[in-house]
């Protein structure tokens, strides 16, 4: 992977299109979003969310059909490609309840919301964008995914929920990402961790002394490292600093 400041893998070849956050109302989407509109690689940043104009709300797929179509006019009507999409969608705590610390505390309500947002929201923007992306030259999706989603990384157990979610997204990237190379060779999919980012995901759970850093400093790191990646790192989980993890 190359992902040094000074031998970033040039978008010369292909003109800058558009880049797309989902998820762009929350802490780490936001300044992902801020980051690339001033982003020279690409001539357009669109954030979606669920309070944006066109909303994607995962809980609602015809949400998600309804926002692709917006996406495929954004693009025709300015005669770009869709070179970038980024999910920064996710779910932790909140209604309906809190990660585990034990089995004892396992709930279907909270799983099921868990893998709803974790899991088949990024899925079904598969289903929808990913036939937005273009055939030829270089384009990225990355899902922002967890280090905790890692099954061999787990050392200290709990969060059973968001651990299975993260880790189901993984496979599902992998996945995706094989069929998205026999679409395009030149195409990119990868899980990104983000490493633990100020905002309400991570709020309750900032312990002291745990390295918390600022959403625009995260952002910076994760667009320099999508900007790094060539299609041999495809179907990898990658950290902010552009590492390669074990699924
Ligand atoms: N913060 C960290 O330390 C950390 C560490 C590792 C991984 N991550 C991952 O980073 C990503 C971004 O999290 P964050 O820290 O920025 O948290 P956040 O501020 O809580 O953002 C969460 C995002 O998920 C969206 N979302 C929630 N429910 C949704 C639904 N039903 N449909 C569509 N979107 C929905 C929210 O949309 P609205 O704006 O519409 O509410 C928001 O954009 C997540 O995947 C998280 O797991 C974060």
């Amino acid at each position: 992977m190359n992902h040094s400041a000074g031998t970033l893998v040039s978008d010369a070849a292909v003109s800058p299109g558009l880049a797309l956050v989902i998820g762009a109302g929350g802490g780490l989407g936001a300044a992902l979003l801020t980051q690339l509109e001033q982003d020279a690689h690409y001539a357009q940043g669109l954030g979606l969310s669920r309070r944006s104009e066109v909303s994607v709300d995962y809980l609602d797929e015809s949400s998600l059909v309804a926002a692709a179509q917006h996406v495929a006019a954004v693009c025709s009507t300015s005669k770009l490609e869709l070179r970038l999409l980024v999910v920064a969608t996710g779910f932790l705590h909140g209604e309906p309840g809190q990660p585990e610390r034990s089995w004892a505390n396992l709930d279907v309500g909270y799983l099921d919301h868990v893998f709803k947002i974790n899991t088949l929201g990024p899925a079904l923007v598969m289903k929808h964008f990913f036939p937005l992306l273009p055939k030829h030259g270089r384009c990225v999706a990355g899902f922002i995914s967890a280090k905790v989603g890692s099954i061999g990384d787990n050392a200290l157990g709990g969060w059973y929920g968001y651990r299975a979610s993260k880790a189901a997204l993984n496979q599902l990237v992998k996945t995706a990402s094989i069929e998205l190379t026999r679409r395009n060779r030149q195409s990119i999919c990868v899980a990104l961790h983000p490493g633990t980012v100020s905002t309400i995901l991570s709020q309750p759970f900032a312990k002291t002394g745990l390295k918390v850093r600022p959403a625009q400093e995260a952002a910076v790191d994760l667009v320099k490292v999508l900007q790094g990646l060539v299609p041999e790192d495809t179907g990898c989980l990658v950290d902010y600093l552009g590492q390669k993890l074990p699924f």
